[in-house]
């Protein structure tokens, strides 16, 4: 038998870095379930169980929540090819790499982006965002919450009502923040959010939920057009389209409302999978998702701290997710790296640009977020800096994370 032929067998993994992480079994399970048509009744009743599910972990009412096939840039590409017409004004505040993939794809979509950018690692007082907005009046304020390659995430509670006062809509990709932080879709206004589930929600990568003020709809459905072939009598059609159709969040939203309108096939082994991510999630509250990200995302820290690792960034607004610290001098990052899988089997990463080489990033998230995994990652750590000659304490990493756990 050619190697080809072989089933898919992983090798066990315990995945600390920025994401993919393990996903919790009961998501993989949900994901083996057998398949049933589009329309079936079953099938329509799981679609708006996700929808009601989605609006509780984004915490908002809006009608507008669905799952955007595909990687969380899915989403991002959705809600900005839908939104913005060419020529349109995008203001994107950059504080890390995924500020600058919001850039890019709001360029794609042919808008007028302006940007404010800022050390990697640090984020935006609200003021500075307000006088950007005062001067440059964007149709759309467009900020990552976490980014992932820094660690840190944007304060977005006063961003809504800022974007409003300036006639803007605001949006945010919270694809590394959402249920391991807080996120108040409604009470901060925001008008569209995008996430992925390969984070904290505890799912592969491959669908994206989002959810859509009502002023973010009317803007939308005001550029419908209904695609030939299933167009009928009344429905909108425009000669300057959403210039996706498969991102064409118009006609999603049919096929996710009562017309069901048949655009693509959904992809239900990942709608299986995103529904099983947010009842995980819904089952143990948001609330205590939050704070089991704190609990655990702290002991980490304090782990890495007891070693003697430097942290990166502005720790006060530090994901609870997800940690940065600079590789100690005389370590070789990809090395280090491959000796933590090969030894231990555990992944960590590193990060991107400035930061490649230089940092790790070690993340708790989803259903890694626990404490044996913490404390096996911190012995593995620390024995591995030992061997490579760093001068580090003997238990040094897993005590400072007992500590931090009280014992
Ligand atoms: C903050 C953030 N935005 C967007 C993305 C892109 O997500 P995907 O790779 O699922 O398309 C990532 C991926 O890690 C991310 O961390």
């Amino acid at each position: 038998m050619s190697i080809a032929t072989l089933p898919i067998n992983p090798p066990s993994r315990l995945l600390m870095g920025p994401g993919p992480i393990n996903a919790d079994p009961r998501v993989l399970r949900a994901m083996s379930a057998q398949l049933v048509g589009q329309y079936d009744p079953a099938m329509t009743g799981y679609m708006a169980e996700t929808q009601e599910l989605y609006r509780e972990v984004f915490q908002t009412g809006n009608e507008a929540t669905l799952l955007v096939d595909g990687t969380s840039r899915a989403g991002i590409e959705a809600a900005f090819v839908s939104l913005i017409e060419p020529g349109d004004k995008v203001l994107v505040p950059i504080f890390g790499r995924f500020g600058h993939l919001l850039r890019e794809i709001a360029e794609r979509c042919g808008a007028e982006v302006h940007l404010l950018e800022r050390e990697w690692g640090t984020v935006y007082p609200p003021s500075e965002i307000e006088a950007a907005l005062a001067s440059v009046r964007p149709k759309l304020l467009a900020v990552v919450h976490g980014d992932t390659s820094t660690t840190v995430a944007q304060p977005l509670d006063e961003l809504g009502a800022l974007a409003h006062k300036y006639g803007a809509l605001l949006y945010s990709d919270t694809t590394a923040s959402l249920g391991g932080n807080t996120f108040l879709a409604d009470a901060w206004g925001l008008d569209a959010v995008t996430t992925g589930l390969q984070k904290c929600l505890a799912g592969p990568s491959g669908s994206s939920p989002i959810t859509l003020s009502d002023a973010a709809v009317e803007i939308i459905q005001a550029r419908k057009s209904v695609e030939a072939g299933i167009r009928v009598e009344g429905d909108a059609v425009r000669s300057d389209p959403i210039r996706s159709n498969y991102f064409d969040l118009a006609q999603i939203l049919d096929y996710w409302g009562p017309k069901r309108l048949n655009h693509h096939t959904e992809a239900t082994t990942m709608l299986f999978g995103a529904r099983e991510c947010a009842r995980i999630l819904v089952e143990e509250t948001v609330e205590a998702a939050i704070e089991r990200h704190r609990l655990h995302g702290t002991a980490m820290v304090a782990g890495l701290v007891g070693m003697g690792l430097e942290l990166f960034g502005d720790q006060s607004n530090r994901m609870n997710n997800i940690v940065a610290v600079r590789i100690p001098d005389g370590v070789d990052d990809a090395k280090a790296r491959a000796a933590m899988v090969a030894d231990y089997g555990i992944e960590i990463g590193t990060s991107f640009g400035p930061m490649a080489g230089r940092f790790w990033r070690i993340g708790t998230m989803g259903y890694n977020a626990r404490r044996d995994t913490v404390l096996l990652t911190l012995a593995a750590l620390e024995q591995l800096m030992r061997r490579g000659g760093v001068p580090v304490t003997a238990g040094s990493g897993v005590d400072g994370a007992l500590e931090s756990y009280g014992g």
